[in-house]
């Protein structure tokens, strides 16, 4: 029988843990699984599968005599698999590519195989053939922070069948042995697999029509226990009993819905924000891209049948490049406001550069304030005015909208109940349009627990009614003051 997906064993550490034993010198462990959770968007399983596994690790409690965890990662492409364990080591050791990844694309003849432990000695050039799976190897992978080594086995049904063989000795006892008759302890790593195994059938399951309508349906919830069902199936005609009997937890990616995609394609335009930022220094200039040019991205970009794996190649193309040719140029002040548009044709994307405004004029920094009560745009006004600063005034959403494509306001002020939406729904769209926006939302007791989530992650600050005219001062300061 195939291990659960939370080991039994697991749940009990979890449990132990839970109330109150703290890994030494980690950060608290709520931690890994929110940030996990933040970066592989819409797979839940992942997360409550994986860190329970870091975190007995870390409290010393992995078994002995076996690697500190065996994942299979199954599903459809483009769902986050390799991603997740990208992220792993990002998390663990503060760099993505900390980690031994065996791409198993690359060790499909059996004497490619042969390359991952070396060839034994009397054979012809033994010792120039260094092994890839050595101890120094998964040591260099691990870090000050975290003793554990991550080790991906990447698509691994494209691997030449020995590459099993090697792989039962390492998830069975933790060991590999080379061709030197050394050996190497996998004890302190998290071994992963991931594979697309019965993704083609999982794909007639999720659409039997096989179109793109799949993604915008809605969830559905008898959908995962059908795709794990479809793909241990699959596991299990490929590999022998022995072979899956080791493996502690099978995940089941699902299929991303359009919302886990657009929530993909802006964490990756806010990367690419991040890495101007870092790389051109005080030279940095701000992106803004609005819904339009986002959703033609995503149609160019995610399909059902590859997921968001084109997402990266399609950003690139369309927009880094294009902005690189730009910025190398020298077209791009610093500090220019580089907007995205969708072309006239729908068929490209176009940049326009704002400038930034000239130094010798420093420009009044404005405040949005959407709110319906003049009672309190009034008093909001006078607050502002008094710190030097102009408030831009909205009654509503759709004038919010406005007055913001010809003004770029430097916090924003909304209120919780607009007469068209919620103030959380406007700020998320506010932050599409300007990534770093501060913004504070205005609300009483009845903000809903889903929007309070939105502006946790948005980290939106939340000014709870009522409030002192000190409080609104001291949360737009930080945003004003240059
Ligand atoms: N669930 C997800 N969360 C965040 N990013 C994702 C997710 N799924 C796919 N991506 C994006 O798409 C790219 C390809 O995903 P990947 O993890 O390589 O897919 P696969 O499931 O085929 O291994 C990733 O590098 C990442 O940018
Ligand atoms: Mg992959």
């Amino acid at each position: 029988m195939l291990a659960p997906i939370i080991g039994s064993e697991a749940v009990d550490v979890l449990k132990t843990m839970e109330k109150g034993f703290r890994g030494p010198g980690t950060a608290p462990q709520e931690d890994l699984a929110t940030v996990l959770s933040r970066k592989i968007i819409g797979q839940p399983a992942a997360t409550r599968v994986i860190i329970p596994y870091v975190q007995m690790f870390q409290a010393g409690l992995s078994p002995e005599g076996r690697p500190a965890g065996v994942f299979l990662l199954l599903g459809p492409t483009g769902t986050g698999k390799t991603r997740t364990v990208e992220a792993l080591a990002e998390m663990l050791h503060g760099d993505e590519k900390m980690m031994v990844k065996v791409d198993c694309g690359e060790f499909q003849m059996e004497h490619e195989v042969a390359k991952l432990i070396g060839a034994p000695p009397g054979y012809l050039g033994h010792r120039e053939t260094q092994p890839i799976l050595t101890q120094t190897r998964l040591n260099s992978v691990t870090s000050e922070k975290c003793g554990l080594s991550i080790v991906l086995f990447d698509e691994i049904e494209k691997a030449a069948p020995s590459m099993t063989r090697l792989l039962l000795g390492v998830l069975d006892k933790a060991i590999l042995r080379l061709g030197d008759n050394t050996s190497v302890s996998f004890e302190r790593s998290l071994v992963f697999l991931t594979s697309n195994l019965g993704a083609r059938e999982m794909q007639k399951e999720i659409n039997p029509d096989f179109g793109f309508q799949a993604a915008a349906a809605g969830p559905r919830t008898d959908l995962e226990p059908k795709l794990q069902h479809i793909g241990l199936a699959a596991v299990r005609r490929r590999f022998s009993p022995e072979f899956v009997n080791r493996i502690d937890c099978v995940v089941t990616y699902q299929p991303l819905s359009q919302a886990s995609l657009e929530a993909i394609l802006d964490q990756r335009i806010e990367a690419l924000q991040e890495h101007i930022n870092t790389r051109l220094g005080p030279r940095r200039f701000y992106l803004e891209v609005p819904e339009q040019a986002r959703q033609w991205l995503l149609r160019l970009g995610t399909s059902s049948e590859y997921g968001a794996r084109e997402l990266n190649r399609t950003l690139h193309r369309r927009l880094v490049q294009p902005l690189a040719a730009l910025v190398a140029g020298g077209r791009i002040e610093p500090g220019a406001r580089v907007r995205v548009e969708l072309d006239a044709e729908g068929q490209d994307l176009r940049i326009g550069i704002a400038e930034p405004p000239a130094a010798a004029e420093p420009a009044t920094p404005t405040v949005l304030v959407v709110d319906d009560t003049h009672e309190m745009v009034h008093f909001l006004e006078r607050l502002l005015l008094r710190a030097g600063w102009r408030l831009l005034p909205a009654e509503s959403a759709r004038t919010a909208h406005n007055l913001i494509s010809s003004q770029r306001p430097a916090a924003a002020l909304l209120d919780y109940h607009l007469p068209d939406g919620t103030g959380v729904y406007l700020a998320v769209e506010l932050r599409r349009a300007y990534p770093r926006l501060p913004v504070v939302i205005m609300a009483g007791l009845d903000l809903s627990p889903e929007d309070r989530q939105t502006c946790e992650k948005y980290d939106f600050t939340v000014l709870r009614k009522p409030f002192l005219a000190a409080e609104v001062l001291e949360r737009i300061r930080p945003a004003l003051v240059v």
